[in-house]
């Protein structure tokens, strides 16, 4: 563990993350208030993302609306390393992606890394990780994005059209940058090293700026990628970051596809969110009811209360009351629980529906090669 007692990396994400630390550490830009009143009054829309901080962090946010402004259009650009089924935390960018869509009316590229998950996960084959990618890609559909402007990329599928922009950006990082900044050793393979030019290389895909919504885990890649794009003679990626959902069993650290007790896969069925949410989900209850009548519960460090807050509950009055009930005692661990329980349940009746009916649409999104 590093001397903060937090690490945030792609690849790995430990302990309780101190999220103002972090900004300094990556050098990226707090979203200040003037910054999300700014986003209000050109969307028309306070979004709850904005306001409660779960877009926290930015780099050159307002250089885009400023062309946007002037009447220059962006496009979006997010991804997924297809390692399991999607999970709620891997929602969160894409949600807000698809808002931005919406309110900007810009193309979305969305990247499937196939590849990567490949070079990073010992026991996937690549069967494996295109089979997930498929999977993946109808969780993202089914949020609803533009049939007309948005694009899948899977990496091992679209490499004719993505490998002559990482090779231009492959180029220009040396193995120094990419061992400082991921922490490679000499037994890291060569796709992991090559890799973080294919995740660069849709951030040039069209010839205008791009801004990336992302969990802030991410972030390292396009550190370098914004380094090397004078280079190449290409803007810099804008970036919008967003913190990491927590594992079940919190309270820190994130919530990871491969860790299946700490996830609730947009896959689950009710009675396994059910079972899964009253087993693990860290409680920041007191030990016994009579006790948590009299001093009340924490809701800051109580996983479910976090999970409502982050997602499912964007009704400012309800979480209020929720967190003030719980706070007093009036409301107990269980009963907060179900409360979470049938908010993820009624979100994923639907959600599953339309993930259904994205099987038929998907041959509309993929990204054909020129
Ligand atoms: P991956 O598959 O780890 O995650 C996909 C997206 O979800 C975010 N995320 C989370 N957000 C909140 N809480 C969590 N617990 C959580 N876990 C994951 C990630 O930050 C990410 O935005 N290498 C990438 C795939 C990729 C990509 C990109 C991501 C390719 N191009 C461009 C962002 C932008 C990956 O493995 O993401």
């Amino acid at each position: 563990m590093s001397a903060d007692d937090f690490i945030v990396t792609p690849w790995h994400v430990e302990g309780d993350i101190d999220y103002d630390k972090l900004v300094q550490k990556f050098g990226t830009e707090k979203i200040s208030v003037e910054l999300q009143n700014r986003i209000k009054k050109i969307t028309g829309e306070d979004h709850f993302m904005l306001r409660r901080g779960i877009f926290f962090s930015h780099r050159e946010m307002n250089r885009i609306l400023d062309d946007y402004e002037k009447g220059n259009k962006f496009f979006l650009y997010t991804g997924r390393g297809p390692s399991g089924h999607t999970h709620i935390g891997h929602l969160i960018p894409w949600a807000f992606a698809k808002w931005l869509q919406k309110k900007f009316d810009v193309n979305m590229y969305f990247q499937l890394t196939d590849d990567e998950k490949f070079f990073s996960k010992p026991n996937l084959t690549l069967e494996d990780t295109e089979k997930f990618a498929y999977e993946n890609a109808l969780d993202f559909i089914a949020l609803g994005f533009n049939p007309e402007k948005t694009k899948i990329i899977i990496n091992t599928k679209n490499i004719q059209t993505l490998y002559p922009i990482a090779a231009q950006v492959a180029k220009k990082i040396n193995f120094s940058n990419t061992k400082a900044t991921f922490g490679f050793t000499n037994e890291t393979n060569l796709g992991m090293i090559f890799y973080t030019s294919l995740q660069s290389a849709p951030c040039f895909i069209e010839d205008k700026p791009v801004l990336i919504p992302l969990g802030v885990d991410q972030d390292p890649h396009f550190r370098l990628t914004r380094d090397i794009a004078p280079k190449i003679g290409k803007p810099k990626p804008a970036l919008i970051h967003n913190i990491m959902i927590p594992a079940l069993e919190g309270p820190g650290g994130k919530m990871s596809a491969s860790d299946e007790n700490g996830t609730v896969y947009t896959t689950d069925a009710p009675n396994v969110v059910k079972k899964k949410i009253n087993k693990y989900a860290f409680s920041g209850g007191r030990p016994d009811i009579e006790e948590h009548r009299r001093l009340g519960g924490n809701p800051d460090i109580d996983v479910s209360y976090q999970y409502l807050r982050i997602f499912f509950e964007p009704d400012d009055n309800k979480l209020r009351s929720i967190y003030e009930d719980y706070k007093s005692g009036k409301l107990l661990s269980g009963e907060l629980k179900a409360i979470l329980i049938e908010k993820i349940n009624t979100f994923l009746a639907v959600h599953q529906e339309k993930r259904e009916k994205a099987r038929e649409k998907i041959d509309q999104f993929l990204f054909e090669n020129k």
